[in-house]
């Protein structure tokens, strides 16, 4: 009875953390992108992870998809390490991320942009692909379909024949979401996906985010630095600053915490001391009033 507890109390602990970061550590020559960091991305859970510039938000995302080696600390998906995993296989574990810097193909179609997500978790292999056996065609059918789903979904249907390149950006950025989301991923990392929308975008990406959360159950890690958007979707937040875990908490705790404060001010303190270093983009971060502080890592 009491192993059978004991058991339980494991299993629900273990699938309430969709992926673990266990103190991580990244070194890029004398450069220490990444301290030690350790956080929980909660099954279900909308997590922000924010951080002025530089403070390792990508590098963190790099170490997840398996882009970049971390020198020591590990991060568990669904409870299994990730260290062994090569990067083209992190998708087919439930991985889709969209990336700071758009990685879509700009002179193919929209259609086919969103097929390479559906392939990425493909099983079949190369020697049946090639041999265009029954079970490939079938599979390859299946592919179609999904990418038609995410296309609706998406609202891409109308460009799904045109050039990826020849849309406005608003567009490639949905056309990247959905190359993620035909992976059918249970994590989704989205790396900055507000940069550089307008006003209107901002609303329906907000809403997109929650509902990926609510209807399809897919699980988000939001870098992003648009603050009122991270604020209003997110349930839990990470700061990240110089490398290191600086807090984490519910963001009316996050947006009154000292050290936040005090890490964002500075490097606007910074920007105003050197223009060049102006941050271009629609980040404002705007502190609400009250609440205590979230906790200090
Ligand atoms: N491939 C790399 N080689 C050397 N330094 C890097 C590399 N990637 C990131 N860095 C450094 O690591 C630090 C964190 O960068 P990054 O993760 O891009 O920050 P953020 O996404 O939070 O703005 C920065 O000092 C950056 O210059
Ligand atoms: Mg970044």
């Amino acid at each position: 009875m009491a192993n059978g507890l004991t058991m339980d109390l494991a299993a629900s602990s273990e699938s309430l953390a969709l992926m673990s970061v266990l103190g991580v550590t990244v070194r890029f020559g004398g450069i220490l992108a990444l301290d030690g960091i350790e956080f929980d991305v909660a099954r279900g859970q909308i997590c922000g992870l924010i951080g002025p510039n530089g403070a390792g938000k990508t590098t963190l995302f790099n170490c997840m998809n398996r882009l970049y080696h971390y020198q020591s600390g590990d991060i568990l998906f669904e409870g299994q390490s990730i260290k062994a995993t090569p990067t083209h296989q992190v998708a087919r574990l439930g991985m889709g991320r969209t990336f700071q810097n758009l990685a879509i193909f700009r002179s193919m179609p929209v259609r086919d942009n969103v097929l390479v997500g559906a392939h990425s978790r493909s099983f079949c292999g190369f020697l049946s692909s090639a041999l265009r056996l029954p079970r490939v065609q079938a599979e390859e059918r299946r592919l179609r379909e999904r990418a038609d789903e995410i296309m609706d979904y998406l609202g891409l249907s109308p460009f799904r024949d045109r050039l990826v390149g020849d849309l406005p950006f608003g567009t490639q950025k949905r056309v990247e979401l959905g190359r993620a989301l035909a992976a059918d991923p249970k994590l989704l990392m989205l790396d900055e996906p507000a940069a550089g929308l307008n006003h209107e975008e901002l609303d329906a990406l907000a809403q997109l985010i929650r509902d990926l959360r609510d209807r399809l159950k897919i699980t988000v890690l939001l870098v992003e630095h648009h603050m009122s958007l991270v604020m209003g979707v997110s349930d839990h937040i990470v700061v990240l600053n110089f490398g290191r875990k600086i807090a984490e908490g519910p963001p009316g705790l996050i947006q009154s915490h000292p050290d936040v404060i005090e890490a964002y001010l500075g490097a606007q303190s910074a920007r105003t001391a050197h223009p060049q270093a102006a941050d271009p983009r629609p980040a404002a971060l705007d502190y609400g009033t009250g609440g205590s502080h979230g906790q200090v890592a």
